[in-house]
């Protein structure tokens, strides 16, 4: 019997939850419901991770997690970038999932939904370039701030990332399609738009780029702020710079992975900037966009890495001053070059590195939060907050910011930010104004 119910688990990053979101479609499209929050459904979802082995490990802990106690199970299917990896190899590690459908082939879910429901044990890992984003379904309800996949893939083989290999090379959608997408979204309810793709500022169809997709965003009636991630250093150029600071719903943010401070560990991870290129980009951005947050990514730990590389890394946020950054230990994929690298870096010393990483980042976060104490700004409501009456938002600089209002989530509300701490801000509203 075909499930009626069915519930998507996300982990990773913002593109699975874009797919997720596009998965539910799907199976809603076939007359199956979400199950309620709490609720027993009849299909779990598992949109897997494989950047890190803690994330892919998860995968199949969460499978083992879905027998129920009279020892039935729900129908299982494995997908995200852990069923891109592992393909029929993932049913002979935890034979309860009952299909496994690679990021390339969502299209296909129900088909393969219907297929396990019969019995069968369908996988498809084929990566068709493009083949998904035709038979991507119509929005139709949007959350205050959606996410839109323009760009998938990745051509640059840094030495330790399974990304070229899970989504394959790199794909921009066309630009009629991801017009009309966006203006679907904010028909729906959007009041911001983050673009993503694993390289998004590689985007483009024919002579146009990620700036003049921006711009063009910029003219929909409704859309108040644009925002795009992840970008790769070698793909930001002067037209997407110059853009922070000439079109106004672009917000003043911008996520750019460095991944180290030294130049011989960049060199190692492939990486094709120096320190000196990065910091170079970030000061013409900051030319064009004074005020804009930095943001960054690094890995600590990579193969070879010595305590004087380690503090290059410290000099490099320093010198950036960056308004959020995440950083990671290292953890070789199966695969990729870095893995059989020599000189792997021992577990206590990139716990040590990532502890004083994160020191160093939160005293820049908690600056870059205080230098915005006693300004008015907008906020986009997007949540409930944990206390009674209150309400979670972003700022234009991507810090979240809690505040006592009847707003809800969607509204856009002047604000006055009052406090700060290193993870988040407090604000009071001034005046409502329409989103
Ligand atoms: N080990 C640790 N961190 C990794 N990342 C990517 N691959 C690995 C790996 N093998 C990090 C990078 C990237 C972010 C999404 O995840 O910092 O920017
Ligand atoms: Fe991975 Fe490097 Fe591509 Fe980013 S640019 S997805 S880190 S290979």
């Amino acid at each position: 019997m075909n499930p009626k119910t069915f519930k998507i688990k996300n982990f990773g990053c913002q593109m699975n939850v874009y797919d997720g979101e596009r998965m539910g479609e799907l199976l809603g499209a076939q007359g199956m419901a979400a199950a309620a929050d709490g609720e027993d459904a009849d299909l779990v979802v598992l949109n897997t991770c494989h950047i890190r082995e803690k994330a892919a490990e998860k995968a199949y802990s969460d499978v083992g997690r879905l027998r129920r106690e009279d020892g039935s199970k729900p129908l299982i299917a494995l997908a995200g970038c852990v069923a891109q990896a592992e393909g029929a190899e993932a049913r002979r590690r935890s034979p309860m999932i009952d299909l496994v459908v690679g990021p390339q082939a969502y299209h296909r879910l129900p088909d393969m939904v219907a297929e396990a429901a019969r019995g069968g044990r369908p996988v498809d890992t084929d990566m068709p370039a493009l083949s998904k984003c035709g038979a991507r379904p119509a929005r139709r309800r949007a959350t205050p701030s959606a996410f839109l996949t323009v760009q998938e893939g990745c051509d640059k083989f840094c030495t330790y990332c399974v990304v070229p290999y899970t989504r394959g090379a790199e794909v921009s959608r066309p630009w009629d399609e991801v017009v009309a997408e966006a203006r679907a979204l904010v028909d729906g309810g959007a009041c911001e738009i983050v673009l993503l793709g694993q390289n998004v500022n590689a985007w483009s169809d024919g002579d146009r780029g990620l700036a003049e997709l921006i711009r063009e965003m910029a003219k929909i009636d409704g859309l108040a702020r644009i925002r795009y991630t992840t970008s790769h250093p070698a793909d930001m150029n002067d037209a997407l710079i110059a853009a922070h600071g000439e079109v106004e719903k672009l917000m003043p943010y911008l996520h750019l992975p460095v991944q180290s401070g030294s130049d011989r560990i960049l060199k190692a991870m492939n990486r094709s900037h120096t320190t000196d290129t990065y910091l170079r980009l970030l000061e013409k951005m900051r030319g064009a966009r004074p005020d804009i947050a930095l943001s960054g990514d690094f890995i600590v730990g990579f193969p070879g890495e010595t305590e004087q590389d380690f503090e290059e890394t410290l000099r490099l946020v320093d010198a950036v001053r960056y308004a959020a950054a995440y950083s990671f230990k290292y953890s070789a994929r199966p695969g990729t070059p870095a893995a059989t690298m020599e000189d792997q870096i021992s577990r206590d010393v990139m716990e040590d590195r990532l502890r004083r990483l994160h020191e160093r980042i939160n005293l820049h976060q908690l600056a870059f939060n205080r230098s915005k104490v006693g300004m008015d700004t907008q906020i986009l409501i997007e949540r409930i907050g944990r206390r009674d009456g209150q309400m979670i938002g972003k700022s234009p600089w991507l810090q979240s910011v809690h505040l006592d209002t009847d707003a809800r989530p969607g509204d856009l509300i002047d604000v006055t930010l009052v406090s700060a701490g290193p993870q988040s801000m407090a604000g009071a509203v001034r005046e409502r104004v329409a989103a």
